[in-house]
């Protein structure tokens, strides 16, 4: 007769066997899902979007400017991912119209899309008069 130890340990053996082969497979996992997913990085370039022109104020940084500050509202989400090293000082250069132009982002701007952004008077007249109202920029924040 089989002694009752041996067919007690069997299934503990076989479960713990069964796990080991388990986590390899939980810990791949993220691994092999990742080149999937496109993270959005704080560098990213972005090309063709739309600038247009705030007057700005108290700003979502915290911070208050006026229409002289060469200051930018970047569109909501990379403004909420990237809130704390945003606030802290960091500018993007921005390109339309062949000119070019490095301003400090200090706010969020709700209504803008991914490649859209809003400047501030100052910084929109680089590129043109207010009375055109949209520019088309290229961006990167570096
Ligand atoms: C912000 O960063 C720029 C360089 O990107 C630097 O010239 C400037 O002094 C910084 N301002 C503050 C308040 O730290």
């Amino acid at each position: 007769m089989v002694p009752s130890h041996i067919s007690l340990l069997a299934p503990i053996f076989a479960l713990i066997f069964l796990l080991s082969m388990l986590l390899p497979t939980v810990h791949a996992a993220p691994i092999s899902i990742q080149p999937l997913q496109k993270r959005a990085s704080l560098n990213d370039a972005h090309t063709g979007g739309r600038g247009t022109f705030f007057f700005p104020g108290l700003g979502a940084c915290g911070k208050t400017n006026g229409d002289n500050d060469m200051i930018v509202a970047v569109n909501q989400a990379v403004f909420q991912q990237f809130r704390d090293v945003i606030c802290d000082n960091k500018s993007m250069e921005v390109r339309a119209n062949g000119k070019s132009a490095t301003v400090q982002i200090v706010d969020e701007c709700p209504g803008c899309g991914p490649n859209d952004i809003d400047l501030s008077p100052a910084a929109f007249k680089v590129f043109a008069d207010e009375s055109v109202g949209v520019l088309t920029v290229d961006w990167n924040i570096f």
